[in-house]
């Protein structure tokens, strides 16, 4: 059975069309490439997710107009890979939500730009995507706000603040998509939102530049115990300006009863101390899964000094391998790698991520080569942390019993 887990649809339907719409090598010299006919088409499905207004990336690439200025710079970026944003050692693993651009549409938007970029024949042009308010996941079932708008300074270094909104469900809810959308974007670095139930707090889904919002599939889901509150950690950037920040997760509800419940866990290190102007600190952590499991999707998470993260499974027969490799981490890019096919972690498996931090002066990001890092909430301390989501076996429901299950 094929598996999708976490996958954005407009990845999905980018990954789907970027392999029929392969243009032949050998047609391609002599063929005049438009943008109405053969661009538009490309940034619609790969590059609209970002490049839209509202949205994390500096200009809209929706029409002719918005695009045309910056053709050299398009060409420039997806021939060295720079855009679409992907991190990925492609050595390691496969991953449903791979941004890269298949070499025909590389080799596309090339000609395109060599040929002066035309527009071609309005006929041509297919419909921009749309996108509802916004949302990248559809329009939600429920939409929860931070409680009160906060007041963010226009300098100064502001401490993760809590905001607590109870669900009000009464009864336990599955979630199949989630989607965070800052207030004001300008001063929101990141939000994580938990649910808590009595002492029980659990990640639901988080919000950082360059991570994808969280659609799960395959009949899984995230639950949401009857009597929850959702908690907002919200991490503000003072940008110069003073702003009130009012942010909000929209949810959609499973359809039907899922087969399993997918968990989330940080396999962090907080222990480690950075020396100055250190060029390649390594930290590790682990975590060994105490009931038969299966990985579905990973994200590495550190701060600006982050240099290289890497998941490796030791098996409890001692075989082992690396199923993501991040070489170049980037901080402004939180991405999550979801995995094309779950990865089978009996009890016992062991999950090993290594991280190297550059704290040298040849970091460009680094905020101070001359200290000695820690484990800090602010983006001038480190961390370290390889999220990971999982379901556990046992957990599974028979696919009777969850049709039976059903309402
Ligand atoms: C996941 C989000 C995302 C996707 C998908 C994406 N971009 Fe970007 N893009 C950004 C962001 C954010 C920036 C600005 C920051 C940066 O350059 O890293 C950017 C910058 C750029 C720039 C440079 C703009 C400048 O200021 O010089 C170009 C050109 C570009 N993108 C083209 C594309 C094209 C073409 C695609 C699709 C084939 C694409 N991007 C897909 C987020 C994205």
């Amino acid at each position: 059975m094929k598996r999708l887990i976490f996958i954005s649809a407009v990845v999905l339907v980018a990954a789907v069309f970027g392999v029929i719409s392969l243009p032949s090598h050998a047609s391609d010299k002599q063929k005049t490439v438009t943008f109405n006919k053969d661009v538009a088409p490309i940034l619609f499905k790969n590059c609209a997710e970002c490049h839209r207004p509202g949205e994390i990336a500096p200009m809209s690439l929706l029409s002719y107009k918005d695009a045309r200025p910056w053709a050299r710079s398009i060409k420039e970026k997806v021939m060295t890979g720079t855009m679409p944003p992907w991190h990925a050692d492609p050595k390691y693993g496969e991953f449903t939500n791979d941004r890269r651009l298949s070499p025909g549409d590389v080799a596309t938007i090339a000609s395109w730009v060599d040929q002066g970029a035309p527009e071609g024949n309005a006929k041509d042009l297919q419909a921009a995507p749309k996108f509802l308010d916004g949302w990248n996941i559809g329009k939600p079932d429920i939409v929860f706000y931070m409680p009160e708008a906060y007041s963010v300074p226009a300098d100064g270094v502001v401490d993760y603040k809590y905001f607590t909104v109870p669900t009000n469900f009464t009864e336990d809810r599955w979630i199949q998509a989630a989607e965070i959308r800052p207030g004001t974007r300008g001063v929101v670095h990141h939000i994580i939102v938990f649910t808590k139930n009595g002492s029980d707090q659990k990640l639901l889904t988080g919000y950082a530049p360059g991570e994808q919002p969280v659609v799960i599939s395959d009949g899984l889901a995230k639950k949401v115990p009857a009597g929850s509150s959702l908690v907002f950690q919200v991490h503000y950037t003072p940008n110069g300006t003073a702003a009130t920040d009012r942010s909000y997760v929209g949810l959609i509800f499973s359809k039907t009863k899922p087969r399993n419940e997918v968990l989330t866990r940080p396999v962090m290190n907080t222990r480690f101390v950075i020396p100055p102007g250190d060029p390649n600190h390594k930290v590790d952590s682990s975590y060994t899964f105490a009931e038969d499991s299966h990985i579905h999707s990973l994200m590495p998470h550190m701060h600006f000094r982050g240099k290289d993260f890497e998941y490796r499974v030791t098996f409890p027969d001692g075989t082992s391998k690396v199923i993501l490799s991040v070489p170049k981490y980037d901080f402004a890019w939180q991405s999550y790698y979801i995995l094309k096919e779950p990865i089978a972690a009996p009890k016992g498996t062991r999950l090993d991520c290594l991280a190297h931090f550059d704290n040298s002066d040849k970091n460009r990001y680094n905020p101070d080569p001359s200290k000695e890092v820690r484990w800090g909430d602010q983006t001038f301390e480190e961390m370290m942390i390889g999220w990971t989501s999982y379901t556990v076996d046992k957990n599974e429901q028979k696919p009777a019993m969850a049709a039976a299950g059903q309402k």
